[in-house]
């Protein structure tokens, strides 16, 4: 396949560039990181949504759409004069060959530049902070000597709300679709800040207490709501109607579709060039406050009633009008380029601080750009997302998930620790009184999702491994004291150390035959689905209900999890002066390895797991999937028999059966048949997802385990097969998704096209891989007394630089590696005084570390 470049990195800006819009997979990036949000591509497609992608979607879009991502925040421009066809700055979607075309995703913002006869066209979109608008700031710029007399058209699709129903229930859907448009005063003069602003308030008199809008920052010269009367029933959304016409139809939605497109007029004299600002926009209104009320009692700042007109869909029976009050309150923070400047900076300043906290000057620009831009990013992204939306997430399919968020959490702990500390919170709101969890909730309810329920038996480990990641980055022990309810009710209360204990209790007290934990209806690999049994096409894999009563289903995955878990939390309950417990977890955990190695070691590797009848999973003696990669993974990390050489054994099976060119498989053989005791992995096709896919997720696991083995070369070598700079670099076309960040899964080598990625942005990936760099790799560890510092490095590696922000104090930490070990710290000094050990003890400052490897 021959392989080909749509764009390169931007370090200085921390922008991917994109140089030709027909990339291999649209590529996307994301606007917002609080509550309102909305992801864009790199042809301006996609939606925006407040808080919950399902819930509370403002604008429509289709997957599975033929030609995909279509539908987006569009603008069309139409020369006044001749015959130049209508083009769009994003080349979408009229797809008018453009003379230039770039599009730069920042840092939670993307700016789409696209030139056509001497006209440029840039817009930059971005959410501000504090703010539920995505603002849309578009130049047009005349290069031209001549006068330009130029048609803007803008567009966007509303969604009815709840973006499950939108796509269903048409029967209803066509009906109760209701706008408001409210342009300034035909005949009064126009000035600044004078809106034309397209409300979507559909359900808004009945039981829905918000509303959207849309505005411009100039008295258009006309609109329409009305998709049909818009586009056209014939037509798509390259050549609208009216657009093709050059003429709007001043329509308003009754039903139907409703959607919100401003018609402005511009003329650009040579060298002009002139911006106007879009706002699209979410408000919530108290019940009392819902409606303007007749006697004129709610009055806006810059669209004063006596200046504008508001059209209904109700027209004179609209007795609900709404209240515009923070619509105008939004749109006039906006209302000028200078504010709006002053908003993009602000932005970026918010990404400077969050970016300085942890920074690494190699020498290698590949590894630089991931670890200070991308991979950080990345982690933000995922942490405001979960897994519910993306251009493979369709953002009504799953709420937030219990072991997710907490392995997302090592990802932006370091950032936005309250946060963090909130996110501990709700998720252990949602864990059951006897240490099981729900699966996932709802962001929006934050109240465990019945749908899925729980039995998931890894889930209660991950509580203490997002917890401990918590204190030991911030020293706040006082989040164990917090009172935390079971799955949400009043009155059950208990400290949040209470949850961590019973958390582990989960795992003892559901061993099985070999006193290793109980799989439940799956681990952390939720296709292994041992306890299913499911012949019935009908039924999710997922939700299925198991049959685990006289299961002897073992997970040896869990098993390793609980060894790592168990151990921190042994060494918690030390710091804070339970040794009893302590003493009891260490216990539990010692036996855990014990048993692993006794019934839980094939010969060259750990097994994967026991079945339901107590048939090995994982082992030489399978025809296929012999060997997996989450308990070789996981026991290594744990350091299992490390003294005895399986760890080693296990990381030299993993390089022979499971690598390839690539990344780490997850297993080998891959599946050819469906296997009902094995449940959906072995119904993915060779060489997909969780059946022999190269699912990035896990491969760091494997990664410290190379670490914690002392292996730098091949932890090194595991860790740049996957990282997307180096994939940037000449498999474009081959990797297909977005080249600056992880995907879920890469396809495995025995797929059709091993190497192309799928799912990209929400994975678990992004947080693991920080976790592999900034503490295993580079080897800066938070710990509860200081930084810990330990590295693993490749023997090219001779030097580098971190800069980290610890609890409020700024370390330099300068590592040189004279001889080229892969680890072994041999002095570290410490503002100039030699210190004992490899702990940088806490204190507050500025700090200068010499570390000398060796
Ligand atoms: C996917 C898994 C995912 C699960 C739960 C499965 O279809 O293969 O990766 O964890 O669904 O949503
Ligand atoms: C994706 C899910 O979000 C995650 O929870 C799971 O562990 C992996 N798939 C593996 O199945």
């Amino acid at each position: 396949m021959e392989q080909k470049r749509y764009g390169h990195f931007d370090d200085q800006h921390r922008e991917y560039v994109i140089t030709d819009p027909q990339t291999p997979w649209p590529w996307i990036n994301y606007l917002g990181n609080e509550d309102f949000f909305s992801l864009i591509s790199n042809t301006a497609g996609g939606y925006s949504f407040y808080k919950d992608a399902k819930f509370r979607r403002l604008t429509r879009y289709r997957y599975n759409g033929v030609p995909m991502d279509n539908g987006g925040r569009y603008f069309y421009i139409k020369e006044a004069l001749g015959e130049s066809p209508v083009w769009s700055p994003g080349w979408k979607p009229c797809k008018t060959p453009l003379d230039f075309y770039e599009c730069r995703h920042g840092m939670n913002y993307t700016r789409i530049t696209g030139r056509k006869n001497d006209v440029e066209c840039s817009v930059l979109f971005f959410v501000p902070l504090k703010t539920w608008a995505e603002v849309q700031k578009l130049t047009l710029n005349n290069l031209s000597n001549d006068v330009k007399r130029l048609k803007l058209f803008s567009f966007q699709e509303w969604c009815l709300w709840n973006a499950a129903t939108d796509m269903e229930n048409f029967q209803r859907n066509f009906s109760t679709g209701e706008v408001e448009v409210e342009s300034p005063t035909p005949g009064l003069p126009s000035r600044e800040g004078v809106a034309t602003v397209i409300y979507h308030k559909t359900e808004y008199k009945e039981r829905r207490n918000h509303y959207a809008y849309y505005s411009v920052n100039t008295a258009a010269q006309g609109f329409d709501t009305d998709r049909e009367s818009f586009v056209g029933l014939y037509n798509g959304f390259d050549a609208p109607e009216c657009v093709v016409a050059g003429q709007p139809k001043n329509s308003i939605a009754h039903g139907w579709s409703p959607i919100a497109s401003h018609y402005i007029e511009v003329e650009l004299q040579p060298g002009e060039s002139k911006d106007y600002i879009f706002v699209l926009g979410y408000v919530e209104n108290e019940q009392e406050e819902k409606y303007e009320r007749a006697e004129g009692a709610v009055q806006s700042s810059n669209a004063p009633a006596a200046r504008s007109t508001v059209q209904t869909s109700l027209g004179a029976l609209d007795h609900t009008i709404i209240n515009k009050r923070k619509a105008h309150e939004t749109i006039a923070r906006f209302d000028t380029s200078e504010k709006v400047d002053k908003a993009f900076a602000e932005l970026n300043r918010y990404w400077d601080d969050l970016l300085n906290i942890y920074k690494v000057e190699s020498g290698n620009a590949k590894l630089d750009r991931m670890v200070n831009i991308w991979n950080q990013y990345q982690c933000m992204v995922t942490f405001c997302m979960s897994r519910s939306a993306s251009f493979f997430e369709s953002g009504i399919g799953r709420g937030m998930g219990f072991r997710d968020s907490n392995q997302d959490l090592v990802g932006f702990v370091h950032q936005i620790p309250e946060r963090a500390r909130q996110r501990i919170i709700d998720i252990a709101s949602t864990q059951f009184p006897d240490g099981g969890c729900y699966h996932q909730y709802q962001p929006l309810t934050k109240r465990g999702n019945n749908d899925i329920g729980g039995g998931f038996n890894d889930d209660p480990c991950w509580l203490i491994f997002g917890t401990i990641a918590y204190i030991k980055e911030t020293g706040d022990f006082s989040i164990l004291d917090e009172q935390v309810p079971f799955d949400n009710q009043p009155g059950t209360e208990v400290t949040l150390f209470e949850h961590l204990r019973v958390s582990l209790n989960h795992v003892i007290e559901n061993l099985g035959p070999h006193g290793l934990p109980l799989i439940g209806r799956a681990d952390w690999n939720d296709c292994l689905n041992l306890n299913c049994f499911s012949w019935d096409p009908n039924e999710s894999f997922q939700t299925t209900e198991n049959k685990s009563e006289g299961s002897k289903a073992e997970s040896l995955m869990i098993a390793g999890l609980f060894v790592v878990t168990a151990k921190d939390y042994a060494a918690l309950c030390k710091r804070i002066g339970k040794d009893a417990e302590a003493e009891r977890m260490q216990q539990a955990a010692d036996a855990m390895a014990e048993a692993v190695k006794q019934y839980g070691w094939d010969g060259e590797w750990f097994l994967r797991a026991y079945d339901f009848y107590g048939n090995k999973i994982g082992s030489a003696e399978n025809e296929e999937g012999k060997i997996f990669i989450e308990s070789q993974g996981w026991c290594t990390m744990a350091g299992i028999g490390l003294e005895e050489g399986l760890v080693a054994r296990s990381l030299d099976s993993v390089k022979k059966y499971l690598d390839c060119e690539h990344g780490i498989v997850l297993n080998n053989p891959a599946f050819t048949t469906y296997h009902v005791e094995m449940g959906e992995i072995s119904s993915y096709p060779a060489g997909y997802k969780e059946n022999a896919g190269i699912f990035c997720h896990n491969n760091p696991w494997v990664i410290i385990g190379e670490t914690v083995a002392g292996r730098g070369d091949d932890a090194w070598t595991h860790y740049a097969k996957i990282l997307p700079s180096y994939v940037e670099e000449d498999r474009q076309t081959l990797h297909k998704v977005e080249p600056y960040v992880n995907c879920q899964m890469v396809a495995g080598k025995d797929a059709a096209r091993p190497g192309e990625g799928k799912n990209s942005w929400l994975t678990g990936t992004a947080a693991w891989m920080w976790l592999t760099v900034s503490q295993y790799i580079l080897g800066i560890k938070p710990d509860y007394d200081g930084l810990l510092i330990d590295p693993c490095l490749p023997s090219t590696a001779r030097e580098y630089t971190v800069s980290r922000r610890f609890r409020g104090a700024d370390y330099t930490i300068h590592v040189v590696n004279p001889q080229g070990v892969a680890k072994g710290v041999k002095t570290i000094t410490l503002d100039g005084q030699a210190i004992e050990g490899n702990v940088i003890p806490f204190s507050e400052g500025n700090h200068q570390v010499e570390v000398v490897m060796g």
